[in-house]
């Protein structure tokens, strides 16, 4: 197949074009920079340089195409926000889609969003779900909750460096998967026809809290977190501020979310009735035990090959040393 992938150098779009090239299909990614996309044209994908912002840049990526994958989201440090990305951007792209005749669309939204329509991201999925009910295309609503990625940066990394991890309330239970995962469910769903015009959540095996994954992460480094909590008064009054100011309405979203989360929702659902669709074994799909036991081994052999070598360094250094001293000893003895 013929697939766009838009979004392509985000944490899912990346893994659902390294899946669909290794699985023989012909990629093109929209990309808004050709430097920063470098790495998807070495993997063997093709790049077509344009933005969900500038409509007349998605007519000729769209160019032979047989399927759109959208993994595009508006990243929180962009001046433009999720009305621009995720709506008008995402409006664009399926007006663009019935115009040239590309009907098959795998769109990700949010596990849950009609529910959450205070939280800005959340409404706007809701809204695109509504409009793309009525485009006319073939496509498939993805929900996931959140990402195996995501907790790296989030509990992972600071675990490790000792640094403070930060929670808010009651922390959310929210069922993660990983992003490879993930793009072989995309993958999947476009080879079942009984998939179009479905909304399919994609979560992982089990919903985890703040506090499990940390106590996770503590068993699997050896180390203990320090835990700060923010009281959820804080955040909401930080996100009012935030309003205020236009370049920051992306963050402001952010927090609201975050917010959500504070509330000890729980975001999961069952994946029975997927796996069975799509003919795929749950006991294939990674779960965040075995996840990060791979990320914690692979780092902790990193500083352990990386303290050998400093150790190996000193040894060489403090050996040249000794080496020096009885020849500055028989010069002076010399003088
Ligand atoms: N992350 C989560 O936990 C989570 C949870 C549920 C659902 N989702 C959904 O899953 C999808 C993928 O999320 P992600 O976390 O992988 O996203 P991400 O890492 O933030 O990546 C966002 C992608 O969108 C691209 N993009 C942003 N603005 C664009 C524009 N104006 N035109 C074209 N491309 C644009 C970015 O390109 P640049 O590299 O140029 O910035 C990047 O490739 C999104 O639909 C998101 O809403 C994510």
């Amino acid at each position: 197949m013929n697939i766009l992938v838009v979004g392509a150098t985000g944490t899912l779009g990346r893994q659902i074009v390294r899946r669909a090239l290794q699985e023989g299909h012909q990629v093109r990614c929209l990309v808004r920079s050709l430097t920063k996309a470098t790495f998807l044209r070495e993997w063997g994908a093709e790049l077509s340089p344009g933005n969900l912002c500038y409509p007349e840049t998605l007519l000729p990526a769209l160019e032979g195409m047989d399927v759109v994958i959208d993994a595009a989201t508006a990243r929180p440090t962009d001046a433009i926000g999720i009305r621009e990305v995720d709506w008008q951007g995402k409006v664009s792209l399926i007006q663009a889609m019935v115009q040239t005749g590309v009907k098959r669309l795998i769109f990700f939204s949010i596990l849950g969003c009609e529910r959450y329509p205070q939280v800005p991201l959340m409404s706007v999925k809701a809204a695109t779900e509504a409009f793309l009910a009525e485009s006319g295309l073939d496509y498939t609503i993805l929900a996931p909750a959140g990402f195996y990625q995501g907790l790296i940066g989030q509990f992972a990394i600071p675990i490790l460096e000792e640094q403070s991890v930060w929670l808010t309330g009651t922390s959310a239970a929210v069922a993660y998967m990983d992003t490879q995962d993930i793009a072989w469910l995309a993958l999947r769903s476009l080879e079942v026809p009984t998939t179009i015009g479905q909304k399919l959540p994609v979560v992982g095996p089990r919903a985890w809290t703040s506090e499990e994954i940390i106590a996770l992460c503590e068993r699997l480094s050896g180390k203990t977190a320090k835990v700060l909590r923010v009281p959820l008064g804080v955040l909401t009054t930080t996100r009012q501020i935030l309003r205020g100011f236009q370049w920051t309405w992306n963050m402001a979203d952010r927090l609201a979310f975050a917010a959500l989360l504070a509330r000890g929702e729980i975001l999961d659902a069952d994946m029975t009735p997927v796996y069975q669709q799509l003919g795929v074994s749950p006991t294939e799909i990674t779960t965040l035990e075995d996840y990060l036991a791979e990320y914690f081994a692979r780092i902790l052999q990193k500083l352990k090959e990386r303290h050998y070598e400093l150790d190996r360094q000193k040894r060489q250094e403090a050996q040249k040393r000794q080496r020096r001293r009885p020849f500055k000893a028989s010069a002076k003895s010399g003088s």
